[in-house]
């Protein structure tokens, strides 16, 4: 079994991944949480391993584990993730920031999909939620059916933001219904009974980096051409957890639907929720808190016709879009 570090166990993912470790049974034979000087020398409850004492960050502290989890900034992993684990003596390091995701050399890993890219690298990037859920539903039927383009729309959860968006949204929504006007700090425009349709910054091509993560994430993770076709509008809406996403695929076969809904019931990571007849399709109130991407309302495509197929994920986007991610390439890592 295991040493393993968790750098920023405290945020909403680092919480989310201590949890994942513990119901999954990871073999851990002791667990260390390293944190800021705020959060040093503070205790940490664990329901497998007790209380744990928060140790100051360092690298040489980290480069004492086996495996270390990195749910902090970009800018953190940037300067810290390399020295974690050079050498054949360091850790082997996962980290959930986009610092290293576009790089060539580092792995980006859904492991359903690219899980054999973590025996190459001993620092692997987590991707972005919003791709690691989309990427649950659509890497199958591109397995079946091929693909020429992907659309793809968001509805994004405040968790998305960590937990202070999930705070400014609940605190912002009790203000709202106390008649008053709820402020904003983490969004860009107040959240409750609103819909924010940006998430990140405005890149020069008019999409924000949100949208094009998913298009550089989804080409790398898959294996795609640099240039193949994927498109995302990604909007923030007032849901706490749970990432949903209508995606629309043009495939290069045409489409049968109960094909489709096969090949996605039997796809790990997925629940087939598809019954319009009993009202049973994916929500972020069913998808919260479950490891599997809810997947539904799957139709052909009025605009693509035989080659096209339409559809709604939603999935927890603090456990399949980060957390539960981040442990299973773990696992994958060390077995
Ligand atoms: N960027 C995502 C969001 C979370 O804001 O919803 C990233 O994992």
């Amino acid at each position: 079994s295991f040493s393993v570090g968790i750098v920023g166990a405290t945020g909403a993912v680092g919480k989310e991944i201590r949890q994942c470790l513990e119901k999954r049974e990871f073999p851990v034979s002791q667990l260390r949480i390293f944190g800021s000087e705020r959060s040093a020398g503070k205790t940490m409850p664990t329901e497998k391993y007790g209380d744990i004492e928060v140790e100051l960050f360092d690298v040489a502290k980290a480069r004492e584990c086996d495996v270390v989890f990195l749910a902090v900034s970009g800018d953190f992993a940037l300067e810290h993730a390399e020295a974690i684990c050079k050498g054949d003596d360091g850790a082997v390091v996962i980290d959930n920031s986009s610092a290293f995701r576009y790089k060539p050399e580092i792995p980006l890993v859904v492991p359903e999909i690219n899980g054999k890219e973590t025996k190459k690298s001993k620092l692997i990037a987590n991707p972005n939620c919003t791709t690691a859920i989309g990427l649950m539903a659509i890497w199958p039927l591109i397995q079946k059916f091929g693909c020429k383009r992907v659309i793809m729309s968001t509805y994004q959860a405040a968790s998305g933001a960590g937990q202070p968006g999930m705070d400014e949204l609940q605190d912002g929504t009790r203000v709202y219904l106390e008649g008053g006007t709820p402020e904003n700090s983490i969004f860009a425009y107040p959240l409750p009974f609103n819909v924010i349709p940006q998430i990140d910054k405005f890149q020069e091509n008019g999409y924000t980096k949100e949208e094009m993560k998913v298009t550089w994430e989804t080409r790398k993770i898959c294996g795609l051409a640099d240039d193949f076709p994927v498109s995302c509008s990604a909007v923030r809406i007032p849901t706490i957890r749970a990432h949903s996403e209508v995606i629309i695929m043009e495939t290069e076969k045409p489409v049968d639907i109960k094909e489709a809904q096969k090949v996605l019931d039997e796809a790990p990571g997925v629940k087939l929720v598809d019954n319009p007849d009993e009202l049973a399709y994916p929500m972020p109130i069913t998808a919260t808190g479950q490891y599997d991407v809810e997947v539904g309302r799957l139709r052909k495509s009025l605009v693509f016709g035989d080659y096209g197929i339409e559809f709604f994920v939603s999935g927890d986007q603090l456990l399949r879009g980060a957390a539960l991610n981040a442990v299973l390439v773990g696992e994958e890592m060390v077995s």
